[in-house]
Parts: C-alpha cells; structure tokens; sequence
C-alpha cells in the first residue's frame, strides 16, 4: 500500500448553526488522482479551505504528509501546492517574473527546473508576457506552475477546469495525470461535471449536502456502467404494452414519454417485440442503451437527496 499523503479523520465545519461539512474521514496516497465531485453549494470549496489552513474545521482532524494541519501548520504547509480561481498573481509582471518571485521565496526549484516547469504546463510562448494580457487558460497553467514550483506531495484544485476550452480541459488532463505518475504525487481536483475528470481520477468522492455518498474506484463506478444497461422500446400504447410484458414476463418496465425501458438482463429484447406485436402494437424504436458516468453520479445524488428531502442546499 502507497504511503498515505491526506488524512482526513472526523472532520465538520459549522458557520453559526449550519454544518457545512458532516463528520467526513478519508485518505487518499501518494500517486492517488482523488476526485472530490458534487453540485453547487455541496460544500467542496468549504473542503477545501480547511485542507489548505484557511479555515479550520470546527471539529476534527486534517493531516498532510503525517504532519498535523493545526499542531505542524508550517510542516504540513511544506507539503501542500493548491491552485484555486482567486491564486495570488501580481498582473503588472510576466508570467516568469511572478514564477521567480515566488520560486525565490522558498528556493526549492532550480532554474533549468523552472523552465521545465513552464514547459510542461505549456506556457513557454507567453511566458515573457504580462500576466495581464493572459487568458482565463493561460492564468490557470501559470497557477498550476506555481502550486508546483516547491515540489509539493499533495496538490489540491478547486474546480480547475472552470472557464476553461475543450483543448484547455485536455491538456489539464494530460498535465495533471503526467505530474500524479512521474512526481508520485497525490492529487485532490473539486467539480460539478464528473465527465470532465473521469479520464484522470483513480477514485471517485461523490459528495452531496456535506457528506460522501459514495468512495469508489473509477474502475468499479465503470463496472457499474457496463451493467446498467437498459433496453428502450417506443411503442404506440405504452401503458398497454407495459401490461402486456408485466404479464408474460413478470417485470414491471419504466415509462418515460412513449417510451417503456426494461433492465437489459431481465428480458430478452426480441421476445418482447415478438409479444408486443403480436397483441397489435406498432413498434417505432427499439434500442440498448448504456447509463453514462454522469447519469450514475445524478442518480446517487438524486437518491439521497429523495432520501433527505430536507437536505436542498440551495
Ligand atoms: N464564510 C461562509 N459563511 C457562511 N456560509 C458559508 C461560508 N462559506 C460557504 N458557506 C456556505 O456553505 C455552503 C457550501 O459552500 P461551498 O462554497 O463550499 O460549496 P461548493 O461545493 O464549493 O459550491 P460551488 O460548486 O458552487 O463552488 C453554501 O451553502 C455556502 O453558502
Ligand atoms: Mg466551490
């Protein structure tokens, strides 16, 4: 088992009565991609304040690295680059002067490292520009550079993808996963949009009103996917002809419009057709359809929040 880089134990956070993050624990290792997914209001960016020691939890622990975030706040700190929407920049420099002021600072990269650096988050073009002429994209590359200019362990992203184009959200991708594999290091990115980050993550926090609903591994959430497959039939009289399959095959179908859906591994779909048909009904369509990740992810929130219909954050 890899060495565990964040460890969360019993965390809540209240502002006045309201609890914005509920008793969460959890852990994510070196070389983890750990992506931290729920809607507007969920409380991520709560999350993630407490992570970086700009807020401290109400109750519980937070620990980087094996140092504790409230009693080795420096220590911890070390080990931490975060990349968030309002990251201090100074926009009257260049790209390069604001990367070796801050890698002054510390003096933990090398200058052939700092080119690299730039290099790999694509910035090698403008990095001799002012950070006032950048875009939303090229503000979010010179953000992550200067997360990592002090070799961190633990990198922490607040809905990096923000704003930014399909060919941003690629090379974000590519940058992200290359730097977990070859630096060994554990990175915690937030969203709203599970298809944006499903191509990096490892695991996969579905989080909702504060609280984790669901911890898996991508590759089990996939698994899911391949078998919540359903078949669609439309058909001219829907309620008909669930009656009609209730009655030979002992499943009750879902309605949606004119449509009726049946779990793929109840029936088989031609004998359905053939008794539909067979009593009379026109039949318009009929497919096999596969739930995608962001439909299993609506789902979990869509049953808790059923579950806990007081639980709107909104
Ligand atoms: N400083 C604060 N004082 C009081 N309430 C706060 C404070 N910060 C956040 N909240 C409340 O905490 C809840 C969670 O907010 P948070 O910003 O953490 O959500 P989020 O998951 O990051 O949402 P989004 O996807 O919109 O960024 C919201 O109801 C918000 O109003
Ligand atoms: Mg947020």
């Amino acid at each position: 088992m890899s060495n565990t880089v964040l460890e969360i134990k019993n965390v809540s956070k209240y502002y006045g009565s309201k609890q914005i993050i509920k008793n969460l624990s959890f852990e994510i290792y070196e070389g983890e991609v750990f992506g931290f997914i729920g809607p507007n209001g969920a409380g991520k960016s709560t999350l993630i304040r407490i992570l970086c020691g700009l807020t401290p939890p109400t109750t519980g622990t937070v620990t980087i690295c094996g140092y504790s975030l409230s009693k080795q706040f420096e220590k911890a700190m070390d080990n931490l680059g975060v990349v968030m929407e309002n990251c201090k920049l100074y926009p009257y420099m260049t790209g390069m002067q604001n990367l070796k002021y801050f890698a002054s600072l510390t003096k933990k990269c090398s200058a052939s490292e700092l080119y690299d650096l730039i290099e790999m988050v694509g910035l090698t073009n403008r990095i001799y520009d002012k950070v006032s002429t950048y875009s939303l994209g090229m503000l979010q590359r010179l953000n992550l550079a200067q997360a990592l200019l002090d070799k961190p362990k633990f990198l922490v992203l607040d809905e990096p993808t923000n704003g930014l184009d399909v060919n941003g959200v690629i090379d974000l991708r590519q940058i992200l996963r290359s730097i977990a594999r070859k630096n060994d290091i554990a990175i915690f990115i937030s969203s709203h949009v599970l298809s944006e980050l499903e191509q990096i993550c490892d695991t996969v926090a579905i989080f909702d009103n504060g609280a984790i609903l669901e911890l898996r591994t991508l590759a089990d959430l996939k698994e899911q996917n391949s078998t919540s497959k359903s078949i669609q039939i439309q058909v001219d009289y829907p309620n008909y002809a669930c009656k009609i399959i209730y009655q030979q095959f002992k499943v009750s179908p879902e309605l949606a419009g004119n449509s009726i859906i049946l779990p793929y591994n109840s029936v088989k779909m031609g004998a359905v057709i053939s008794a539909l048909k067979r009593q009379g009904l026109t039949i318009f369509s009929a497919d096999v359809t596969t739930k995608s990740l962001e439909e299993i992810y609506l789902d979990v929130i869509k049953q808790f929040r059923g579950k806990n219909s007081s639980g709107g954050v909104m």
